[in-house]
């Protein structure tokens, strides 16, 4: 499973691809407002950062505007792919760029049959949001099997990219059911190497080593 950052602050992007497991990184108009920058700077530095996809969000709702938004956004780097919303405009936006060899996610997908459609669409990437799911009173990880059954049923290779993560354990459902993507906020990723007995256990290690007076170096 890829990991993704989803932020437009580069400190954040830098510190975790410094650990060598960072494969991407999604935006979206908030992220760049949270990151008060100019949204072209912020994402042509986080391209260079980064070797995997970095999504750029369009903002038009109409076809003819989100297209040339998706052309400008394209052009930044070679590693851009274009975010289009689910809608009847973003899907065929997205069926267009693709036209061109330019990689789509298609954003706010809350049902299976919307992904569905993005996969028609063939989309890149889709991107479920399953956070914002659980805030409304559904398991948003049923989603997330539901898109895997359907995407396996007829061999899509849309990838399923969950997205709205708030904690380590969407991230481990993610994986069982077999998702293609997780983008996760820093602090979701950094909580997905800690644990108190890795922690205890290095202590006793520390303390046993120090005692024998050995030395590896
Ligand atoms: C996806 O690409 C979106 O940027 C993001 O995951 C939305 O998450 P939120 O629900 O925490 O805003």
């Amino acid at each position: 499973m890829k990991f993704f950052l989803d932020t437009a602050d580069i400190n954040d992007i830098r510190e975790m691809n410094a650990t060598g497991l960072l494969d991407g990184v999604t935006t979206n108009p908030s992220l760049i407002k949270k990151s008060g920058r100019d949204f072209f700077e912020v994402i042509a530095e986080i391209a260079a950062e980064v070797d995997g996809p970095v999504s750029a969000e369009t903002t038009a709702h109409d076809h003819e505007t989100m297209l040339l938004e998706g052309f400008k956004c394209a052009k930044i780097a070679d590693n851009i792919a274009v975010k289009v919303p689910l809608t009847v405009d973003g899907l065929k936006t997205c069926k267009a760029l693709r036209a061109e060899g330019i990689m789509v996610n298609v954003t706010l997908c809350f049902s299976a049959n919307q992904a569905l459609l993005a996969a028609k669409a063939g989309a890149t990437f889709v991107s479920p949001f399953v956070g914002r799911h659980d805030d409304c009173g559904f398991n948003g990880m049923d989603l997330i099997e539901d898109m895997r059954l359907i995407f396996d049923n007829y061999a899509f290779d849309t990838q399923i990219l969950v997205a709205s993560v708030r904690h380590p354990v969407h991230v481990l459902e993610s994986a069982r059911i077999g998702a293609d993507v997780v983008t996760m906020p820093a602090s979701a990723m950094r909580a997905l190497f800690n644990h108190p007995l890795t922690d205890k256990g290095l202590e006793g290690f520390d303390k046993d080593w120090a005692a024998t007076g050995f030395s590896i170096l």
